[in-house]
């Protein structure tokens, strides 16, 4: 059982110690808590993926302070610094060409020469990165495939055996990962959806944005299923069948519901949090009720398209 700690300066300084070690710590941001350690430590690295179980070929996502910091390992272009200016603080990641001999980990990108990198506002996770000032390497803090967490029981439930320490930081505000986008000189490509939106993309640097096609290479991480209850998942229902529970959304009610008031913002933030509720309760399906393809909605049906997809292995 790992122990959830407080946020105070006392337990940061715990925290802070374990990164330095060499050890992981469940860290929470404002879009999901994640798994932490640092950057520039191969062996805490290499011990990330076995904690998730997750594959050597899918690269993890480095947490930095601020632009500065985001520059030792990095090459920011103007449309780069145009988004951070934007953007950061905040759900937004950023994949760049990646600096040689910056120190950084080789095994955080996979062997790629791009690196993605992100500068996260909660608080917390921001005194962890002041009280280590270190680049922090943290994947979602789930077992590979499975539910994201948005709140220390999550993690606690899902990789509790496996790491000493969780800082408490409360349920996440967004709930759904942050937007992902591959930054060139003459266009955008939206690798990942998230709350931050192509449009409000395109307006920062005036660039087009394309949406990755589905074999794209360049989001080796985004396995079509992931995500993952152990109950089936069956998508834009209208009502509950024989041994489901039913999610809804807005006026269509059902066991859970989304927001009840059709607001895209709090269904992304329930969105995780619901469907741990859903699957503990060991039902086989879990249906759930159409979401508009609108806004925020576009990164609700990412996830959901990929939780109700077959599992590869
Ligand atoms: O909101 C978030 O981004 C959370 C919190 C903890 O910060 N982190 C997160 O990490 O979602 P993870 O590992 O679950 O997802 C990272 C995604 C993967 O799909 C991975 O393939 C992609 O980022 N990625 C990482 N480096 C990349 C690169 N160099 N090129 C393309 N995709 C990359
Ligand atoms: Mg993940």
């Amino acid at each position: 059982m790992s122990q959830i700690l407080d946020h105070n300066d006392d337990n940061i300084q715990i925290a802070a110690n374990d990164l330095l070690a060499g050890k992981l710590v469940g860290m929470p941001t404002e879009t999901v808590y994640g798994l932490a350690g640092d950057a520039t430590n191969e062996n805490a690295i290499a011990l990330i993926y076995r904690t998730k179980g997750r594959p050597q070929f899918n690269p993890l996502i480095v947490h930095v302070l601020d632009q500065d910091m985001a520059q030792n390992y990095v090459t920011m272009n103007d449309h780069a610094k145009n988004l951070a200016s934007a953007f950061w603080p905040g759900p937004l990641t950023m994949v760049l060409g990646r600096k040689d001999n910056s120190g950084l980990s080789h095994l955080v990108s996979a062997g790629l020469d791009t690196l993605a990198v992100r500068c996260p506002a909660h608080p917390v996770a921001r005194h962890l990165l002041n009280a280590t000032n270190k680049p922090l390497a943290a994947p979602s803090a789930n077992p590979s495939g499975s539910i994201s967490p948005t709140t220390s029981q999550h993690v606690e439930q899902g990789l509790g055996q496996k790491i000493d320490h969780i800082l408490e930081g409360g349920a996440c505000d967004k709930g759904i990962e942050s937007t992902i986008v591959l930054v060139t000189n003459d266009k955008l490509v939206l690798l990942r959806p998230g709350s931050i939106s192509a449009e409000q993309l395109a307006s920062a640097t005036g660039l087009p944005v394309q949406t990755k096609d589905d074999d794209s290479i360049n989001a080796p991480g985004q396995l079509s299923s992931h995500y993952a209850p152990h109950a089936a998942v069956r998508l834009n229902a209208f009502h509950k069948m024989k041994d489901e529970v039913f999610i809804g959304f807005g006026a269509l009610d059902g066991d859970f519901n989304l927001s009840e008031t059709g607001d895209l913002e709090e269904a992304a933030a329930n969105l995780f949090k619901t469907l741990h509720m859903a699957d503990a309760t060991g039902v086989p399906s879990i249906a759930i009720a159409p979401i508009p393809w609108t806004g925020l909605g576009i990164a609700i049906n990412d996830r959901l398209e990929r939780a109700a997809a077959p599992r590869e292995n």
